[in-house]
């Protein structure tokens, strides 16, 4: 018996939704929502769940009814009687806070997870956690895609000289090293301190950059304080150019107007979180191939590894389902 696929999406992804949909060769299923006067609101499928397989996509950005409407929307579809209910979460929000480096603080990504799976989701599929540890925090399997699936035919393609990946931090130098291997390219790491969140105290670059192309890679770029900071420390080390590649585009604060007046020529990002503008410094990837072929890979219990299989993703245009 083959069940039935239903994808449906929260109003904050609703782009990126449409366009994961239209990937896997379906209309999303229609969503009301109706909004009281203070604010309150209640989300309702327009068609019948019963049995279905339901694919609920949302990102957890601010602000927190993001959340709220993905934990409803999955509450709906299991009161609605779906078979299996799979969150699709490109931005995995409140990751940050994923454990206690503090007296008296909150593990706010364990929660999260805490109340997605007592709401009724079966699955998570999301992109690059900031920390792969948070897969832990959940019970139910966690697919992690890499949006490097997008990123390193890239760069492949942009056919840099002299190039060499950079991380803002010492926390991001995995991430940065693996790109730089399979680019066959140098490494070079900051040594980041911050006072308070979203404030960076110092800043140091190791490694070699003089006459580089240099591509930070990082995670979230929230205030792009970090990302900024660093390429201005790169290009003043004599870099010949420095551009940036993060997967989740935040851009809260004065994120726009920090990157028009850094040193980076252009911060390559995903579609992960809707853009507040656009600028001629931002090039989007898009995530909708990569996140239908992960619906589809998940229906056809067929193996999903080859979208970790950095040897054989070399063309940008390769991912096909
Ligand atoms: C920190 O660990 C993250 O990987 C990012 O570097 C950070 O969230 C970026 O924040 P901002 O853009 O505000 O410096």
């Amino acid at each position: 018996m083959s069940l039935k696929v239903k994808i449906a999406s929260g109003r904050a992804s609703k782009i990126l939704a449409e366009k994961i949909a239209k990937a896997y060769n379906q209309a999303l299923v229609n969503v009301e929502v109706c909004v009281f006067s203070d604010g309150e609101f209640q989300p309702a499928f327009c068609e019948n769940l019963r049995g279905s397989e339901v694919f609920i996509i949302q990102s957890t950005f601010p602000p927190a009814e993001n959340l709220l409407e993905l934990l409803y929307l999955i509450d709906a579809a299991r009161r609605a009687s779906a078979h299996r209910i799979i969150a699709v979460i490109p931005y995995f929000g409140i990751a940050r806070q994923d454990r206690k480096d503090k007296p008296r603080v909150s593990i706010g990504a364990k929660l999260i997870a805490n109340l997605l799976t007592v709401a009724g989701a079966d699955r998570i599929i999301t992109m690059d956690l900031h920390a792969d540890q948070i897969q832990g925090f959940f019970d139910v399997p966690v697919d992690n895609v890499y949006a490097s699936r997008l990123f390193l035919p890239y760069l492949k393609q942009r056919n840099f000289d002299n190039l060499c990946l950079a991380s803002p931090d010492t926390g991001g130098t995995r991430r940065a090293a693996t790109y730089a291997k399979y680019l066959g390219a140098d490494l070079a790491i900051g040594f980041k301190q911050r006072p308070r969140p979203n404030e960076i105290g110092t800043l140091q670059i190791i490694g070699d950059v003089k006459d580089k192309n240099v591509v930070i890679v990082d995670d979230i770029i929230d205030t792009a304080g970090t990302i900024c900071k660093a390429s201005n420390a790169i290009k003043a080390l004599g870099a010949k150019s420095v551009r940036a590649m993060c997967v989740h585009p935040v851009l809260s604060g004065n994120a726009y107007e920090n990157l028009e007046s850094s040193a980076l020529e252009e911060l390559i990002t995903t579609d992960t979180i809707p853009l507040k503008k656009s600028s001629d410094l931002i090039t989007v990837l898009s995530t909708d191939k990569l996140f239908a072929k992960v619906i589809d890979g998940v229906i056809s219990s067929n193996s999903i590894s080859s979208l970790f299989d950095y040897d054989h993703f070399m063309d940008l245009n390769d991912i096909s389902i």
